[in-house]
């Protein structure tokens, strides 16, 4: 839909939607199930000493899981793919890759959690990190020191949806042998993928669009070379935070609708972000859609956040609404309402928030795929009282 704007004019959106609906069809060869089967088991017979079947046991293999991770590899055309058992296992994995000492360049405005696994747990094993505006690439430089080994970030960053260069960065960072390590989770390889752009890892919270449901955690990793894939297996197998086979299932099936989901819960965002802009109660809308053109993504996504004149006004909104749901998450086919300043981004500094914008006017909305004129009307409600 918004491909003429941000699209690379190839037509790759129908693509990837044939092969999200076709993750998985042809995997199980030994019964044609289209469906792939869910392999509920922890551990595979062995035929005879020194023999295998190609699958040991689960934390190391699993069919469900191996399916899925087929299809994210394919998906964002990596080497390899690993599922986890949430986002911030992911996240957690990639970090696994560095080495006490080592110095690691965060996007700052980025997930909270992502704060609290580093300041708060890694710090405890020596791996520091500096936190800059990604969007601007002297910024990302001016932080770069003899110990930095990679650079992490989100775009469109969350909760203040700004755009990142991924190629920028990551040729900046190939010059300087520094990893690029993009948390694609609100775009998803429908509108961006990042390996595309030189980027060496991604990572998902799986949990939000791919899952697309509101109904199972995961996290994937997807690496561009066959080195980072062996170096992923490795972490993955030796701490073990893999997805289980059922969860794996619910993923694939919710890979297979991710293309109709994003296009209908992206056209709602980009009318719902229009409206906002100019009702009187709002004084910015933050959406990638409203002003910024990228070639990067085929489309702004889902996601956008506003803040409010009236600072007092942000919890009589949220007590309002009656089809929004006030919850922490995004990405599914709900539509919830989040105030990162007391939810997902508490952990992160007072300073940094502030800075940001991240305070008590602003909400964040994850625009699901009810009808538009419905979460239209629910907003209105909310905003007059
Ligand atoms: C951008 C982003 N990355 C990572 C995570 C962590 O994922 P999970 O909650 O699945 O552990 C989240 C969760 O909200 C997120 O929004």
């Amino acid at each position: 839909m918004a491909d003429k704007v941000f699209g690379d004019g190839k037509g790759r959106g129908k693509e990837m939607a044939t092969r999200l609906v076709q993750s998985g069809v042809r995997f199980d060869t030994a019964t044609g199930a289209v469906s792939v089967p869910i392999y509920q088991t922890a551990t595979f017979r062995h035929p005879a000493p020194g023999e295998t079947t190609g699958y040991d046991y689960t934390r190391t293999g699993n069919p469900t899981r191996q399916a899925l991770e087929e299809a994210l590899a394919d998906l964002d055309g990596g080497a390899g793919a690993f599922a986890f058992s949430s986002g911030m296992a992911a996240i957690m994995a990639v970090m696994l890759l560095f080495e006490t000492g080592d110095h690691i360049i965060f996007g700052e405005d980025l997930y909270g959690g992502t704060y609290r696994l580093m300041d708060w747990i890694l710090v405890k094993f020596g791996l520091h990190v500096s936190y800059v505006d990604t969007t601007d690439l002297g910024a990302v430089a001016a932080a770069v020191r003899p110990e930095t080994r990679g650079v992490v970030l989100e775009t469109p960053s969350n909760p203040m949806l700004k755009t990142t260069d991924i190629a920028a960065v990551a040729a900046f960072c190939k010059e300087r042998r520094l990893l690029t390590i993009v948390d694609n989770t609100l775009m998803t390889p429908y509108l961006q993928r990042p390996l595309e752009h030189g980027a060496d890892l991604v990572v998902y919270s799986a949990t939000k669009y791919l899952g697309g449901h509101n109904d199972l955690l995961a996290g994937i990793v997807v690496a561009a070379t066959d080195k980072l894939a062996q170096d992923v297996a490795l972490v993955q197998n030796g701490t073990g935070p893999v997805l289980a086979p059922h969860d794996s299932w619910l993923l694939l099936r919710g890979l297979k609708t991710l293309s109709i989901r994003m296009d209908r819960q992206q056209e709602n965002a980009q009318r719902l972000a229009k409206w906002l802009s100019i009702q009187p109660q709002v004084l910015q809308v933050n959406y990638p859609g409203l002003d910024q053109v990228h070639v990067q993504a085929a489309g702004p996504g889902a996601m956008l956040s506003f803040s409010l004149k009236d600072a007092q006004a942000a919890k009589s909104v949220i007590q309002r609404l009656q089809i929004i749901t006030y919850a922490e998450s995004l990405g599914g086919v709900e539509s919830l309402l989040t105030y990162p300043y007391l939810q997902t981004h508490a952990d992160v500094p007072e300073e940094t928030r502030e800075r940001l914008g991240i305070n008590d006017r602003l909400l964040r909305l994850s625009v699901g795929i009810e009808h538009y004129e419905d979460l239209r009307a629910d907003l209105e409600h909310a905003l007059r009282f």
